[in-house]
């Protein structure tokens, strides 16, 4: 009878190590040691960059930096997402991060995790949720800045560039529909895009941030539309298989070819290719998050306040200053 009531209340909480685990209900050894645990929903690895964002998290949250992770990935799925959730709250983790496939759709989940008061850490991208109480903290890109900053890139290439009366035609690669990072890339675009007449938007299509989708759009793009000027491609991997689909069709491309090449992300093998003058140019995503949300973690354990939004700032890669960067590049 003591057993029991002794084991009652070490499964029900005390101390960090408090939590049931895996399917047969058994608690890990590993939850044996005072960590922190955590569930990561990570929402696919669709590109180099979620690679990396994926690797950064590892990385940081460790045993031997006080955490037990829980890690599920849910190919750009948001029912396996809303699954891997509901999965931490029954396990009764410390604290769940995650990064949401798409911004709308997570109300009730995240009202169960509060009901069981567990603090939900927002990573990468963004919710759009009724109560921002449901959540502790974003940790992330701000996508429409990114956006507005390739606009105003293509406005000073116009400057230098373009004659006064000449139109430029531009597609626009969009990444995963309903993403944060879609979403706020396009509308940042469109911000400067709509104050100038001269920029006449053929197209925005999705190639679903992969670059098998990216060649196969663009490759049907370039036989819908003669005079493609510039392409706008919200990540490096759809940027690959536009690149692709290009060389295919002997179409000249970067710094000195036909077609602008506007990227984001800036991943190692993208920077390359701005080095090489393929890439015009590639506006920086940061996806190592890990350090911020270890970070965040570590505060409110201590009873520290966080603030509801952390941006993660990046550059404006160019031929003219991707050298500085290129060397360091991890990803
Ligand atoms: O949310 C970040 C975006 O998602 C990155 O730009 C892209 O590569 C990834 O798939």
């Amino acid at each position: 009878m003591l057993l029991c009531v002794v084991a009652a209340i070490c499964l029900c909480g005390c101390g960090s190590v408090k939590k049931q685990s895996g399917q047969d209900g058994m608690v890990p050894a590993e939850l044996t040691e005072d960590l922190i645990v955590v569930g990561f929903s990570q929402l696919g690895s669709e590109s180099v960059w979620r690679t990396a964002h994926t690797a950064s998290i590892q990385e940081q949250l460790t045993k031997e930096k006080g955490f037990f992770l829980e890690y599920n990935n849910a190919r750009q799925r948001q029912e396996n997402q809303i699954k891997a959730i509901r999965s931490y709250i029954s396990q009764r983790v410390d604290y769940i991060v995650f990064s949401p496939v798409t911004e709308t759709g997570w109300d009730t989940v995240l009202q169960e995790a509060k009901n069981a008061n567990i603090p939900v850490i927002v990573v990468d991208r963004m919710v759009d949720v009724k109560d921002d109480s449901l959540y502790t903290t974003i940790i992330g890109m701000d996508a429409q800045e990114e956006g507005r900053k390739a606009g105003r890139w293509l406005e000073e290439f116009c400057r230098k560039n373009k004659g006064k009366d000449e139109t430029i035609n531009v597609l626009v690669m969009e990444g995963t529909a309903g993403s944060s990072a879609q979403i706020g890339r396009s509308e940042g675009f469109d911000e400067i895009a709509k104050t100038h007449d001269d920029w006449r938007v053929l197209e925005k299509i999705s190639g679903e941030f992969t670059t098998t989708k990216g060649k196969e759009v663009m490759l049907s793009m370039l036989s819908k539309y003669q005079d493609i000027d510039v392409v706008v491609s919200q990540n490096d991997d759809m940027t690959f298989g536009i690149i692709e689909a290009l060389q295919e069709r002997g179409v000249s491309y970067g710094v000195d070819g036909d077609v602008t090449i506007i990227s984001f992300d800036a991943v190692k093998e993208a920077l390359e290719l701005v080095a090489d003058g393929k890439i015009n140019v590639d506006i920086e995503c940061n996806p190592l998050q890990g350090e911020q949300v270890a970070e965040v973690i570590r505060k409110l354990e201590a009873g520290q306040p966080v603030e509801k939004r952390y941006v993660v700032d990046g550059d404006i890669f160019t031929i003219d200053n991707v050298k500085s960067v290129l060397e360091q590049r991890k990803y």
